[in-house]
């Protein structure tokens, strides 16, 4: 089968971070997070991943050759003379995703990690004689994503892009015990529960779809949502099936979920694959370290901890859920908490880094500073301590 990655759009929620390269191409667990994808795709047959991309198109470019041969698989790059939205991309690649067989495809959001069934997604697809089949998770805030009502047998019967849940009754903000109203975006009543026993919808979509070709008959090459515009009418002929994920799942669009990403990820690599996993003296719970990296004396690493390639780490550093890309040098008796640290930057001696501080490209910090929750654009010398979280400088 082919597959396509929606890679468009500018990862502003991951900025600064993708003022140096597009989201997909971000490491995630020290690989570009695409490179997951794409490695899964191939395990489950796919021979060509079309990536669907409308912004900085030659760094996606360079990137594919090298992992077209890496990886062994067809990688093309399908560009988008302005943003199509989530199905439009569909219909510009419909010469390579449509075919008289029958055959399905994938299509995946390029900002989920999970453990990615493909395979069985595929069997399910065909089992069911399903449209679209549509990955789904449990999460505790559905209102950010598109939210799937099924029935028994995993049909689903609705499909709601981030609904507006409300609560009828002001004294009251507990849902089992209220009407609970489901509105889409322009505030048409979807659904009206009167106390319901549990929450009508917290499985939502997880942002991977097997779909078959006949589905391209229902989208045009325009700007389009394949969840506002084409699920709820595949929804609608009873076409549209789900299947459950198991283990983890997160959006990693932002530096708050990437991080808890990181460490559902590390959690299942401890689980499934513990030897790419860090052990030894100052390696506290699960860190993933390039070999590349050096390491410095007496540092405490971990847990969540990933260290890219030719980072060099000075003694007695202190680093704890946070990611530190490649070619970063941080000195000695250093802190690193719940942050990012972007490529080629250096930290220096004593500082204190933590909050969600997101670290721009080749960022200089010098000794002793403190950057709580900062946000540091590419290329600035930071001199003096930030202790403002949210502070872009
Ligand atoms: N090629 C292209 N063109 N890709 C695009 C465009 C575009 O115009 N707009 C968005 N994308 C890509 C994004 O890069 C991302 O990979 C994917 O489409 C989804 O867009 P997001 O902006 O990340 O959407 P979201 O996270 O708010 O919601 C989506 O993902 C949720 C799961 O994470 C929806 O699919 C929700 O239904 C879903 O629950
Ligand atoms: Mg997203």
């Amino acid at each position: 089968p082919k597959a396509l990655v929606l890679v468009g759009g500018y990862g502003t929620r991951l900025r600064p971070l993708t003022l140096t390269v597009p989201k997909p191409i971000i490491d995630f667990a020290n690989r570009p997070m695409i490179v997951h994808q794409i490695e899964a795709l191939k395990e489950a047959g796919c021979d060509e991943v079309v990536l669907a991309i409308n912004y900085r198109p030659q760094v996606m470019m360079d990137f594919l050759k090298e992992w077209e041969e890496k990886l062994n698989i067809k990688i093309t790059c399908s560009q988008e003379p302005e943003p199509m939205g989530t199905a439009g991309p569909l219909a510009l690649a419909r010469d390579i995703l449509y075919n008289d067989t029958n055959t399905p495809f994938f299509v995946l959001n390029s900002d989920v990690v999970c453990e990615y069934p493909m395979k069985e997604m595929l069997e399910r697809h065909l089992a069911t004689g399903a449209e679209a089949t549509i990955l789904v998770t449990k999460v505790s805030d559905p209102s950010k994503y598109g939210v799937v009502v099924m029935d028994e047998d995993l049909k689903v019967e609705r499909f709601v892009e981030k609904p507006q849940v409300r609560f009828c009754t002001s004294s009251c903000s507990s849902c089992c015990c209220a009407a609970v109203v489901v509105m889409d975006e322009d505030l048409k009543v979807e659904r009206f529960v009167e106390k319901p026993q549990t929450f009508v919808g917290d499985k939502i979509n997880a942002g991977i779809y097997c779909l078959s070709p006949s589905i391209l008959n229902r989208i045009e090459p325009r700007p389009t949502s394949i969840e506002k515009e084409v699920f709820p009418a595949v929804a609608a002929d009873g076409k549209l099936y789900a299947m459950a994920l198991e283990g983890y799942w997160m959006d990693v669009g932002q530096p708050k979920d990437y991080l808890t990403g990181l460490a559902l990820h590390l959690d299942s690599l401890r689980q499934k694959r513990p030897e790419q996993l860090a052990d030894g003296d100052g390696i506290q719970g699960n860190a993933i370290i390039d070999p590349t990296a050096k390491i410095g004396k007496d540092c405490l690493i971990g847990p969540n901890v990933a260290i890219g390639k030719f980072c060099e780490i000075g003694d007695g550093v202190r680093l704890s859920n946070c990611v530190i890309l490649n070619r970063v040098t941080i000195k000695n008796f250093s802190l690193i908490k719940d942050s990012i640290i972007g490529w080629s930057s250096k930290i220096g001696s004593w500082c204190r880094i933590e909050h969600k501080a997101v670290i721009g490209e080749d960022v200089f910090v010098k000794d002793e500073v403190q950057l709580n929750g900062a946000i540091v654009l590419p290329h600035k010398d930071i001199k003096e301590s930030i202790m403002e979280p949210g502070t872009i400088i």
